[in-house]
C-alpha cells in the first residue's frame, strides 16, 4: 500500500529491514523514514522542474532531523525557514546561504539579525513593519538585506481551516491589493534589496488548479510592479502539495504542481521557487509504537500505546487521519480507538478503526508520519522525544537518541 512499505510473510518492512527486528534493537515508539523514499521524490521534483529553472526549497518545518536534511542538501536543494533555529540547523545540515529563504509572521531582531549576517537569499516578509525592522537591522550591519513580500492572493485551498493560510482573514501576508505599496515603500528603504515575491496557499493541497490560480494573481501582480518600474528575479509559490494518508488518497503529483504553475510563471521569465516540506517527507515515515494494555469498555474497545500526541500530534490538533497498519498481519479484525498514554481525552491516534487483532506487545505502524511528526513533538506528561531511525536497503542508522529523563530535566536542575 505505501512506498518502501511492505509486508513479507505477513511481517511489516521497510525497505529490506523488518519492523519486528528493528524495534527489538531501538525499543518503542520510534520513527522510521525510508532513504530510498525520500529520494524518489526528490527525484520527482527535480524531474518534473528540470525544464524551468527552479529552486526547489525543502521546508524545514515538516521535519527537520539533521540526517534527513543532509539528504536534502546533498541532492540540490535549498531550504525554506521559519525561525532562527531552523537557520542553525540547515546551515548545520550544510546549505549554502544563498539557497536559504526565510518566511514567517514574528520574526525576532535577533533572528533577522542572524539571518541578515548569513546573506540568506531572500527575507518572505509579511508585515509593512517588518519591513522596516529587517531596513535598520541590516543598516546596523551596513548590509543590504534580500527581501521579498510574501502577498496573501486570497485563494482558497479547500484544505483544513488550520492550515489554510492564503485567505483574507488569516494572520499570514499582506493582501495581495496591498502588495504594490509594500513594493513602493520596500524599494525606498536603503538597505534592503527587492527580489522577489511570495506567496504560500496552504497546505495538503489536493487539487493543483488551486496553485495555478494563486500563480495568476501573483505573475499578474509582477507585470503590475514592472510597469512602476520595480523588477523582481523570482516568484516563490510555497509548498503545500497533498500526500496520501488513507489508502484511498489520490495525491497530485510534482508534476501535476509543475504543470500547473510553470506555464502560468513563463509568462514572467522569473526564476521559480518552491518550498515543499510535507510532499517530501511524509510518505516516506512510519511512527512504530507498541500495545501497552488493551481495554475494553461497555461503548467501545481500546488499545492503547506507548505512543500519543506527544510524537503524533495531528490527529488531535486537526483530527487527521492516519493510516494503522499492524506490523505483524493477524487473520482476526477488530474495531478499536488507538490511544496514547497522555492524560488528554484528545489523545488519539486512531479513532473507531478496524485494525488486525492485537495482544498486548504487538506493534501498530502509524504511517505517513514523516511530515509533521517528530518535529511537532513535545515532551507533554514529562515523555522523551521518540528515537528516529534512517532505513537504506537492508541497513539502518540512528538518527536521532531517544531522549532520557536526565535530558529533559537538563535546564532545570542546572538552576536548582
Ligand atoms: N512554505 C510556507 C511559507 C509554509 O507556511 C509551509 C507550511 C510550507 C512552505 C510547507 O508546506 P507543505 O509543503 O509542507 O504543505 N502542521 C500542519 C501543516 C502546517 C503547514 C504550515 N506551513 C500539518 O501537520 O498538517
Amino acid at each position: 500500500v505505501y512506498n518502501y512499505f511492505g509486508y513479507i510473510e505477513k511481517k511489516l518492512y521497510c525497505e529490506e529491514v523488518s519492523i519486528l527486528n528493528l524495534a527489538s534493537k531501538v525499543g518503542t515508539p520510534f520513527f522510521v523514514y525510508s532513504k530510498k523514499a525520500i529520494l524518489d521524490k526528490i527525484n520527482q521534483y527535480k524531474e518534473a522542474f528540470k525544464d524551468y529553472d527552479t529552486l526547489i526549497c525543502y521546508a524545514l518545518k515538516a521535519n527537520s532531523n539533521l540526517s534527513l536534511l543532509k539528504i536534502f542538501e546533498e541532492n540540490g536543494l535549498g531550504a525554506d525557514i521559519v525561525s532562527g533555529g531552523e537557520l542553525y540547523k540547515a546551515k548545520k545540515a550544510g546549505f549554502s546561504s544563498n539557497k536559504i529563504v526565510y518566511a514567517g509572521v514574528g520574526k525576532t531582531d535577533f533572528e533577522i539579525s542572524y539571518a541578515i549576517s548569513e546573506n540568506i537569499l531572500s527575507f518572505n516578509v509579511e508585515s509593512f513593519m517588518e519591513l522596516d525592522v529587517i531596513n535598520e537591522i541590516a543598516s546596523k550591519q551596513e548590509k543590504k538585506a534580500n527581501v521579498s513580500i510574501r502577498v496573501n492572493p486570497n485563494v482558497d485551498p479547500k484544505t483544513h481551516p488550520y492550515i489554510s493560510t492564503g485567505l483574507k482573514k488569516s494572520k499570514f501576508g499582506i493582501d495581495i491589493d496591498q502588495a504594490l505599496d509594500a513594493y513602493k515603500k520596500a524599494v525606498k528603504l536603503e538597505n534592503l534589496n527587492v527580489v522577489g515575491v511570495h506567496c504560500h496557499i496552504g497546505s495538503q493541497i489536493m487539487d493543483v488548479s488551486v496553485f495555478r490560480e494563486a500563480a495568476e494573481k501573483v505573475v499578474d501582480l509582477v507585470f503590475k510592479l514592472k510597469k512602476e518600474g520595480i523588477e523582481l528575479k523570482f516568484i516563490d509559490m510555497g509548498g503545500g502539495l497533498g500526500v496520501k494518508y488513507h489508502p484511498d488518497d489520490n495525491p497530485p503529483t510534482p508534476k501535476d504542481l509543475a504543470d500547473a504553475i510553470i506555464p502560468v510563471v513563463k509568462q514572467t521569465g522569473l526564476k521559480l521557487i518552491i518550498e515543499p516540506g510535507r510532499s517530501l517527507i511524509a510518505e516516506a515515515g512510519a511512527l512504530i509504537t507498541k500495545v501497552i494494555f488493551l481495554k475494553d469498555k461497555q461503548e467501545k474497545h481500546f488499545v492503547i500505546v506507548d505512543s500519543g500526541m506527544n510524537d503524533l500530534v495531528r490527529p488531535a490538533m486537526y483530527n487527521a487521519y492516519h493510516h494503522v497498519l499492524n506490523v505483524q498481519e493477524k487473520d482476526e479484525e477488530m474495531i478499536a480507538d488507538i490511544v496514547g498514554p497522555i492524560c488528554e481525552t484528545g489523545d488519539f491516534l486512531a479513532l473507531d478503526r478496524k485494525i488486525g487483532k492485537v495482544e498486548r506487545g504487538d506493534l501498530l505502524a502509524i504511517m505517513t508520519a514523516g511530515a509533521y511528526g517528530s518535529s511537532m513533538s513535545s515532551n507533554y506528561n514529562v515523555r522523551p522525544i521518540a528515537l528516529e531511525v534512517l532505513v537504506d536497503g537492508p541497513n539502518f542508522k540512528v538518527i536521532k537518541e531517544r531522549e532520557d529523563y536526565k535530558h529533559i530535566s537538563k535546564y532545570e536542575e542546572e538552576v536548582l
